[in-house]
């Protein structure tokens, strides 16, 4: 029973592997993370370790890659491309490095350390100092031919710096997407709706598997060279560390971080060195590699199972967990965008615990659909906040609830205006308490109320000392609350409340983009002044009304139409001009016949197209709108008005036919 047990385990995890390795290595394509199919891996060799008689010739275990696939002509390499046997704690370290010294019979061994590239590994043929061909790893004997893709690597020599290369050169190096060119590419794979990818490692082996070099050339791959293959001709290197410094001399690209390291305290010092900084390389790592620096002592040595017995690959702990969802939290940022972000059950990642994670935008979390009390993959990638790869669905609990975004900021209450799915804003911005320093800075900038000698760091005082609430409270600043703030002499505090005192006089289109609307730039703000001459027009005009403003569509209308309704909005608004904070009335633009009448087109004309109408009737002075409001002045109805017409009688507002329209035309002066 016990037997069958473990046999049908074995088979099943050979399924498995076979299929995750399939979809990683081939498809590039993963659909569980490298720390699960470890796991997986990781059991099934101590199920073969504990029953030999389970071993399979055709395990996963007994295999360096899976295979090429078929679209690129398989290339057998000169000398087999070799594994690495793996080290996860420095009692394993302790162990690989006794081992190397028993059978070398040295007391201390001479490594050199390298740092461990997630990448794609190649092996390069150099003939005569001219790259013949680039390959793949595959299954360590044969790879794939990849060399019109590896030639669009621009740090790949296509001919060694050297008036007398060696004759063969196999060089053995990783592939790999430092972090900046994977998230451009990411970025630009999203705009193009394309499915992004989930590591720089796919991302760098989906990009020299492209069957079109040309799709290579655009992806911003990198090569770093770490050993040799076949060397004939000329001196051979005698140790890993003259190798290297030959391949650079050579002008390949060769890890600057390496060092040469003695014995186990170098190797670890190295790699606790290395692991800090880990988030400050350019390109992901997931590990350092130890390999016994002499080359006649790693001939010594010898191999294993397709392993050297002279490396070894000291990893890092993963930066993938699985953990649970305890909360989701609506964070409100400065700039007053909803971020939500998981409270998980902390987890290490990567060696540092984490226990919040961020989905970015209410459309993150839709995607995602992540639920209170899911198990979730967090990653954590270099030194950027740890997100949300995936839910473990077929664990969700069965009272898992899709997550409701709220239509209220947490902080303040105010609505919350969302952007078709991707910003979710809070609109009280002239009360919300997070962000009250980004609104009184904004108030004060120069293209709102321009108030000079209110920077960041006067704000960050006024606002944290409780001197100010609201950009209402900065008119009833003394010069006596600002002089003793740091950096505050009697001078500058009477220069700041000369200058707040100034900016009571300002224009509407500077006070409307003032007050930090979402959605209003300074554009709108202008259009939106010229559009209603006044303030009170604005605030009590509805969505409809807001969409005839020239430029204003419906995302800009619902976000005007919420902050104005918004009570704590309209009482700072109230306390601003209670404050004396004014501007001058504008005038109605006038000149032409109908200026200042605001018409609506609708239905067919016969004589001439709408946009004749619409240009005759501007040069009129008219404003031409595209619904009907009580404040519109007249309808031009054609052939089959609908509703805009049905509208305007509503209303009482006076519709006039094609053969008015031309009466008002005819006396418009000639252009
Ligand atoms: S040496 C005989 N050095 O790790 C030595 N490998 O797990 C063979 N890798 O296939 C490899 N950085 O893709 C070596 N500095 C480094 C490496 C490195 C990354 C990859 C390579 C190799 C795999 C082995």
């Amino acid at each position: 029973m016990m037997e069958d047990a473990a046999s049908a385990r074995a088979a099943k995890l050979r399924a498995l592997l076979e299929h995750h390795s399939h979809r990683y290595y081939v498809l590039d394509d993963p659909e569980i993370s490298d720390a699960e199919y470890d796991r997986l891996f990781a059991e099934l060799v101590e199920l073969e370790r504990k029953r030999p008689d389970l071993a399979r010739p055709d395990s996963p275990t007994q295999r360096v890659g899976a295979r090429p696939s078929a679209a690129f002509a398989p290339v057998v390499h000169a000398q087999p491309m070799l594994s690495l046997a793996n080290v996860f704690s420095e009692q394993e370290l302790a162990d690989f490095d006794r081992r190397v010294r028993e059978r070398l019979g040295h007391d201390e061994v001479i490594y050199v350390a390298e740092p461990k590239l997630d990448g794609l590994a190649v092996s390069l043929r150099y003939e005569g100092g001219l790259l013949v061909r680039a390959a793949t790893r595959g299954d360590g004997t044969t790879g794939e031919d990849v060399t019109a893709n590896v030639r669009t690597i621009r740090s790949c020599p296509l001919r060694l710096r050297a008036s007398k290369p060696p004759r063969i050169l196999e060089v053995r190096g990783e592939v790999y997407l430092p972090r900046d060119g994977f998230l451009r590419l990411n970025e630009a794979q999203a705009a193009q709706g394309g499915k992004p990818f989930a590591n720089p490692r796919n991302a760098a082996a989906g990009s020299l598997r492209q069957l079109d070099p040309a799709v290579s050339a655009q992806r911003p791959l990198r090569l770093f060279c770490y050993g040799v293959g076949e060397w004939s001709g000329g001196a051979v290197p005698s140790s890993q560390e003259r190798l290297l410094a030959a391949l650079s001399d050579l002008g390949l690209p060769v890890n600057p971080e390496r060092r040469v390291v003695k014995g186990y305290t170098g190797c670890l010092q190295y790699y606790e060195d290395l692991g800090r900084r880990r988030a400050q390389l350019a390109y992901e790592i997931d590990g350092v590699v130890y390999k016994v620096n002499e080359v006649f002592e790693q001939r010594l040595l010898g191999e294993v199972s397709r392993s050297p017995r002279w490396a070894a690959a000291h990893k890092f702990p993963a930066e993938e967990a699985v953990t649970r969802v305890l909360r989701i939290d609506v964070q409100v940022g400065r700039t007053g965008a909803l971020t939500p972000v998981a409270v998980l059950v902390a987890v290490a990642v990567g060696g540092v615990m984490v226990s919040h994670a961020t989905l970015h935008n209410p459309d993150g979390l839709a995607r995602k659909d992540v639920r209170v009390g899911d198990l979730v993959r967090v990653r954590r990638a270099g030194d950027v906040i740890p997100e949300i790869v995936g839910v473990v669905l077929d664990q969700r609990p069965s009272h898992a609830r899709p997550f409701v975004f709220p239509d209220h900021c947490p902080v303040c209450g105010s609505p919350v205006i969302r952007n078709q799915g991707v910003v979710a804003r809070c609109a009280g911005g002239l009360v919300c308490q997070a962000q009250r320093r980004q609104t009184i800075r904004h108030f004060a900038s120069r293209r709102a109320l321009d108030i000079q000698g209110l920077g960041d760091k006067l704000v960050e005082q006024l606002v944290d000392g409780g001197l100010v609430e609201t950009v209402a409270d900065l008119f009833k600043l003394k010069v006596s609350d600002l002089a003793g703030l740091e950096r505050m002499g009697e001078r500058s505090a009477t220069n700041v409340t000369q200058a707040i005192a100034k900016s009571r006089l300002t224009t509407l289109p500077r006070f409307l983009y003032a007050l930090g609307i979402p959605e209003v730039g300074e554009a709108t703000a202008r259009t939106l002044a010229l559009h209603f001459a006044s303030l009170k027009a604005l605030m009590v005009a509805d969505e409809h009304e807001l969409t005839a403003v020239q430029d204003v569509g419906p995302v800009v209308a619902h976000a005007i139409a919420v902050f104005f309704s918004e009570p704590h909005n309209r009482a700072v608004i109230a306390a601003l001009q209670a404050a004396g904070v004014h501007w001058p009335a504008l005038e109605k633009p006038s000149g032409g016949l109908l200026s200042g009448k605001t018409v609506v087109l609708t239905g067919t004309l016969e004589g001439m197209t709408r946009e004749e109408a619409r240009a005759a009737l501007e040069r009129l002075g008219a404003k031409v709108s595209s619904s009907v409001s009580p404040r519109t002045d007249f309808v031009v109805a054609g052939r089959d008005p609908g509703s805009k017409a049905e509208r305007a009688k509503e209303f009482g507002v006076p519709i006039i036919d094609e053969r008015g329209l031309r009466a008002w035309l005819d006396k418009a002066p000639a252009l």
